[in-house]
């Protein structure tokens, strides 16, 4: 069993599709053992892209993903990080395969409606990063 950390980004709860987004990861097998929804601050955003800090978009990014609510999510299952990151497709939309989230959904390359984990020692500071022990309970 693997765990890793999705984000439904501020887009994706400004057009309403929180349901829509956590159905897609059910339907594939994976469940949900936390969740919160949050605002956080630009500080809080740099934090958690901070190895995004040398490129150049991202202060645009964090302006963003501090603009409005976000849902924080922990999903459990087995291949959970490449799982999520399929269902999601590709980072630019222009570039992401039918069905997927970002095909469906996002704007842009930045306004990508949702965040994955991208590897197993990114989802444990993504995990650490928005939830205590207490609140994640398989
Ligand atoms: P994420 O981390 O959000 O799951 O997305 P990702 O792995 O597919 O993409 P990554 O390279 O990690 O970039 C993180 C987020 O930064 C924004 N971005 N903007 N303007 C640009 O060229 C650009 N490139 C990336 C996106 O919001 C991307 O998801
Ligand atoms: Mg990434």
């Amino acid at each position: 069993m693997e765990r890793t950390l999705t984000i439904i980004k501020p887009d994706g709860v400004e057009k309403n599709v929180i349901g829509e987004i956590i159905r897609r990861y059910e339907e594939k097998g994976l469940r949900v053992v936390a969740l919160k929804r949050i605002k956080q601050t630009k500080d809080e955003a740099m934090g958690f892209y901070i190895v995004h800090k040398d490129r150049p978009f991202y202060d645009s990014l964090t302006d963003f993903m501090s603009e409005g609510p976000i849902v924080v999510i922990v999903l459990e299952g087995e291949g959970a990080i490449a799982k999520v990151r399929e269902i999601m497709g590709a980072t630019n939309p222009e570039e992401a395969a039918p069905g997927t989230i970002r095909a469906d959904f996002a704007a842009n390359i930045e306004r990508n409606t949702v965040h994955g984990s991208d590897s197993p020692e990114s989802a444990e500071y993504e995990i650490n990063y928005y939830f205590s022990q207490l609140e994640i309970c398989g």
